[in-house]
């Protein structure tokens, strides 16, 4: 993070294309010390781009790294030396990652599965810390999780980053904040994209690992549908299937069972009915959210085909019909930014875990919206299995969770 401000914000730039320049004869690139130092836990594709996203951004660097692939730790080194000139520190333990008196705060980046056991090591530090979502691959552990967070005095932030991609941040703001709409009566949100890609061990192909695709890619979108519906979901109804991808797929003897496509219905507390719509085999990333209310319809969609032909890469649409002014544009950050991964989503959701670390209230993610969000996954992937409707009290009960 550079030391000047533009327009009042600090200017983000910090690699070493700029390395040719003598430290006194730097005054833009010149950089200000982080605020806060962190380790990472887990440094694959995720991890990366956090460490990555942090070095750009300045308030926060990566203190060391914990990973238990040697071949992760080599690449995340050579990736680390790209961005800083920090020393890589690698940590022998999870105890050692979490407990080093250096760091102000723990981000947790492995696979869905190790979530609740590395989160039960971190705790004990009491330092703040940033955990992926999903938070669990069963509903029991995510609720488990909960009452840990009631009970811990300091910071747990979720990764459900998406409310801060540009479009849908701009639809929050349209809709909850603007009442763009009036009141918001229907929901509607697509995913179509590539098939999930390679991992280590590949985790994401199996439910045990990931949780099903409907709990591991969805909750983003169900922590979505749950934040413009401002209520809780009472119903969900859902039919999917493994239809093109990973069919006959196997590692290490298991075959993969994830879902590739589904459609999922969501009724809430508040009357507001939305669906979901997701398919993994497109030659493309598509994402799409509409929003009825009873004053207006919002949509906004992101989009990336891979081909030459110039095209909008994101759109959104306000119409208000007689209520109020109706507006077409393309939100966007800057490109360093968008460029930094997830089109800008990881960015401030970092920016928010420094501020969280600050004591600053944020609107990132709570454990109890990380937990809903994997109420309404499970309950799809429940109702895709048994065909049947899920209710939502009742299955809780099943669960043994009593709210
Ligand atoms: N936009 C997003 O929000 C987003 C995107 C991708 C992944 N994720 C989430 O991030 C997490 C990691 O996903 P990924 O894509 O980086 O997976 P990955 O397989 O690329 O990387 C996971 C890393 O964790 C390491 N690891 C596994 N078990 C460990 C343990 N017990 N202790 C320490 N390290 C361990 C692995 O060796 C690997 O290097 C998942 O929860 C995933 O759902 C979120």
């Amino acid at each position: 993070m550079s030391k000047e401000k533009i327009n009042g914000q600090l200017f983000s730039y910090s690699g070493p294309a700029f390395h040719y320049l003598n430290e006194e004869e730097r005054h833009f690139f010149a950089k200000a010390p982080a605020d806060f130092r962190v380790s990472l836990i887990g440094c694959g594709m995720i991890g990366m781009e956090h460490m990555r996203v942090a070095t750009r951004v300045g308030r926060t660097s990566i203190h060391g790294v914990f990973d238990t692939n040697e071949r992760s730790i080599k690449v995340a080194r050579e990736e680390f030396a790209k961005v800083t000139d920090e020393d890589f520190i690698v940590y022998d333990s999870l105890e050692a990652a979490c407990n080093d008196p250096e760091i102000d705060g723990i981000m947790i980046c492995t696979p869905n599965y190790t979530h609740l056991d590395i989160l039960k090591v971190a705790i004990k530090s009491g330092k703040p810390i940033f955990m992926e979502k999903p938070m669990a691959t069963k509903l029991e552990d995510a609720y488990e999780i909960t009452k840990m967070a009631k009970e811990y005095d300091s910071v747990l932030q979720i990764g459900l980053q998406y409310r801060y991609k540009s479009i849908y941040a701009e639809a929050i703001h349209e809709v909850l904040e603007r009442r763009a709409v009036g009141d918001v009566k229907m929901i509607n949100i697509m995913e179509h994209r590539i098939p999930f890609l390679d991992k280590v061990n590949q985790w994401n192909k199996f439910s045990k690992y990931s949780g099903g695709t409907l709990v591991e890619k969805c909750c983003h979108y169900f922590d979505l549908l749950n934040l413009f519906a401002q209520s809780r979901p009472v119903r969900v109804h859902a039919t999917g299937s493994q239809s093109t991808n990973f069919i006959g797929f196997e590692f290490k003897g298991e075959k993969s069972d994830i879902l590739d496509s589904a459609f999922v219905t969501v009724e809430y507390e508040n009357g507001v009915r939305a669906g979901f719509n997701l398919c993994m085999f497109a030659p493309m990333f598509h994402e799409e959210v509409v929003i009825c209310g009873d004053e207006g319809r919002v949509k906004a969609a992101e989009m990336e085909d891979f081909g030459e032909s110039e095209r909008l890469r994101t759109e959104m649409e306000v119409f208000c019909g007689q209520y109020r002014p109706s507006k077409t544009s393309k939100p966007s950050y800057p490109k360093l930014i968008e460029d930094s991964g997830h089109n800008g989503a990881t960015w401030f959701e970092h920016i928010a875990f420094a501020d969280q670390m600050a004591g600053k209230k944020t609107n990132s993610a709570t454990v109890e919206e990380g937990f809903w969000s994997i109420v309404v996954g499970s309950a799809a992937e429940e109702s895709v299995n048994t065909g049947k409707i899920i209710e939502i009290n009742e299955f809780l009960q099943s669960k043994g969770i009593d709210l």
